[in-house]
C-alpha cells in the first residue's frame, strides 16, 4: 500500500522537465545494538504525505523525522573494511522477480543479526516513480515476445514474423503483462557491510546478498561490484535503475513480521482517531497522535473514572504504568485513591513518584511486614447492613462435627437455610 500510495509523487510532465523527479530511499541499517528502518525523503516532498502513507500501510506504525544519517556514519568509527554490492536483475527488466509472499525478507534480515562490535550493515533501495510510458514499454515487450522477437525494441520489425512454437512464450507473456498491470518504480538495490575484519565483511556480504535469492522467479537478482560503493550509497544517486512493479518493490522494501529480527515486535493494534467529544482534561490517559502533526491529550473525566475502568493487556503492555499515572494524577490533585496490588511493582512505582508533601496522607499496608501489622476489623462500623454483607463471606459453624462446642471457621462460603427449618435466610455469625 505504501508504494502504491507514494506513486502519487510522480510529477506532471512539465514540472519533471524543469525540476526533475525526486526519488526515495528505503534503508535498513543495523549495528550490534540497533536496527533502524528509514525512508530518506528529499525536501521537495510535501510534509505529511509520507507520514500518512506509513500510518495507513502499517497499523500502529508512526514516523519520527530525524536528521541523523546511519549510512553516512558507517565505516567512520575506526579502521574497518567496507564491502558494497549492487543487486541487479539477472534478466531483462520486463520479466518479474519472484514474489514468494509471507516474510520474504526474513533471510536477508537474518544477516542483520548477531553483529560483532564495530560491524554495521545497510540495505538501500532507491526508488523513483516511473511514468506510464514504462508500462507501455512492458506491454510492447510482451507483444515482441509473442511475436518471437528477442528484444522489445525489435517489436516493430518482429510484427511480420510468425510466432515461435516455444512452450515458455505464453508463460513469459503472461508474466510481463502481469508486471505491467501495476504502476512501476525505477529502482536500484545495494547492500553494504563494514567490519573490523576483512573476512568477516566478505562473509557477511555474501550472506546478505544471498538472502535475496528468495526473489528468484522468472527473473532474479545478481551481484555486481560497485566501485566507490559506500560513497554512492551516501550520495543516494539513482543511476542504472531497473523497473519493479509495486508488488515487487513492496516485497523488498517492507517492514518485517514480528520475530524476523530478534527483539523486533510490530505494533499489534491499529491506531484510531480520538472521538471529538473525548475530554482533554480530567485524568489524562495519554497523548493522542493519530492525526499526523497534531497531538492532544486524551483524558477521562474524574466522575467517569469512578465508574468502570478495566485495563486489560498482555504481560508487559504497560498496564501498571498507566494505572500508576492515574493514581499519581489523583495524588497531585489531592484526591484519594486505594491501590491494591498483589505483585508490588505498581505500589512501588507510585510510592517513588508521589508529589512532595503527599507522604503525610499515605498509608501503606504490607501483609509481609510483620512488625507493623495492621488489623482489619470487618465488623467495625455503624452501618449494620454493610457489616452484615461483609461478614456474609465468613461463616462460623456453631458446632463442631462431634456435636460438642469447639467452633470452626470456614471462609468464603455462604450457607443456605435448610428447607422447612423456618430459620433466617442468612446464617447467623458469631465471629471472634
Ligand atoms: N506508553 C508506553 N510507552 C513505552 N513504554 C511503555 C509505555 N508504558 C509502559 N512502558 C514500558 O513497558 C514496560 C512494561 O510496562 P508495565 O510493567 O507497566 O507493563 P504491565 O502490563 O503492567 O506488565 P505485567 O503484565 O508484567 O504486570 C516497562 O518497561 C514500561 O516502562
Ligand atoms: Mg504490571
Amino acid at each position: 500500500m505504501l508504494w502504491m500510495g507514494l506513486h502519487a509523487l510522480l510529477r506532471p510532465l512539465w514540472i519533471r522537465l524543469i525540476l526533475g523527479q525526486p526519488h526515495l530511499a528505503w534503508e535498513v541499517t543495523a549495528r550490534p545494538e540497533l536496527v533502524e528502518f528509514s525512508l530518506w525523503v528529499p525536501r521537495l516532498v510535501p510534509p505529511g504525505l509520507i507520514e500518512r502513507a506509513v500510518q495507513a500501510s502499517w497499523p500502529g506504525a508512526s514516523t519520527v523525522e530525524t536528521s541523523s544519517d546511519p549510512i553516512s556514519s558507517m565505516g567512520r568509527h575506526g579502521p574497518g573494511f567496507i564491502e558494497v554490492t549492487q543487486l541487479v536483475l539477472a534478466e531483462r527488466e520486463w520479466f518479474p522477480i519472484g514474489t514468494p509472499g509471507g516474510d520474504s525478507l526474513a533471510l536477508a534480515l537474518a544477516g542483520l543479526t548477531g553483529l560483532a562490535d564495530g560491524e554495521a550493515v545497510a540495505i538501500q533501495m532507491l526508488a523513483r516513480p516511473a511514468t506510464s510510458a514504462s508500462r507501455r514499454r512492458l506491454r510492447r515487450a510482451a507483444r515482441s515476445i509473442r511475436a518471437g522477437a528477442r528484444f522489445a525494441w525489435r517489436a516493430g520489425r518482429a510484427r511480420d514474423r510468425q510466432p515461435v512454437a516455444d512452450p515458455a512464450i505464453e508463460g513469459d507473456v503472461r508474466a510481463v503483462l502481469g508486471k505491467a498491470a501495476s504502476p512501476q518504480w525505477s529502482c536500484s538495490l545495494r547492500v553494504a557491510v563494514s567490519s573490523p575484519r576483512k573476512d568477516w565483511a566478505r562473509g557477511r556480504i555474501h550472506g546478505l546478498a544471498g538472502g535475496f535469492a528468495v526473489f528468484e522467479g522468472r527473473n532474479g537478482f545478481r551481484r555486481r561490484r560497485v566501485p566507490g560503493g559506500l560513497h554512492r550509497m551516501r550520495a543516494r544517486r539513482l543511476a542504472r535503475s531497473y523497473l519493479l512493479s509495486v508488488p515487487e518493490l513492496a516485497e523488498i522494501a517492507n517492514l518485517p513480521e514480528s520475530g524476523a529480527i530478534a527483539g523486533l515486535e510490530r505494533a499489534a493494534a491499529k491506531t484510531v482517531p480520538v472521538p471529538r467529544d473525548l475530554p482533554r482534561e480530567g485524568k489524562v490517559l495519554g497523548t493522542a497522535d493519530h492525526n499526523v502533526g497534531v497531538e492532544r491529550p486524551a483524558a477521562i473525566s474524574v466522575e467517569d473514572a469512578r465508574h468502570h475502568i478495566h485495563v486489560i493487556g498482555e504481560t508487559g503492555t504497560g498496564k501498571s504504568t498507566l494505572l500508576a499515572r492515574l493514581v499519581l494524577q489523583d495524588a497531585e490533585a489531592g484526591r484519594s485513591a486505594v491501590v491494591i496490588d498483589p505483585k508490588g511493582d505498581l505500589v512501588n512505582a507510585v510510592l517513588v513518584r508521589l508529589p512532595e508533601g503527599a507522604e503525610e496522607r499515605i498509608c501503606v499496608i504490607d501483609p509481609e511486614d510483620k512488625i507493623s501489622a495492621v488489623g482489619l476489623d470487618v465488623l467495625a462500623g455503624d452501618d449494620q447492613d454493610l457489616v452484615w454483607i461483609t461478614s456474609s463471606g465468613c461463616s462460623r459453624e456453631s458446632t463442631s462435627p462431634g456435636g460438642g462446642p469447639g467452633p470452626t471457621m470456614s471462609c468464603g462460603r455462604r450457607a443456605s437455610p435448610s428447607p422447612g427449618s423456618g430459620g433466617p435466610p442468612w446464617p447467623r455469625f458469631q465471629c471472634c
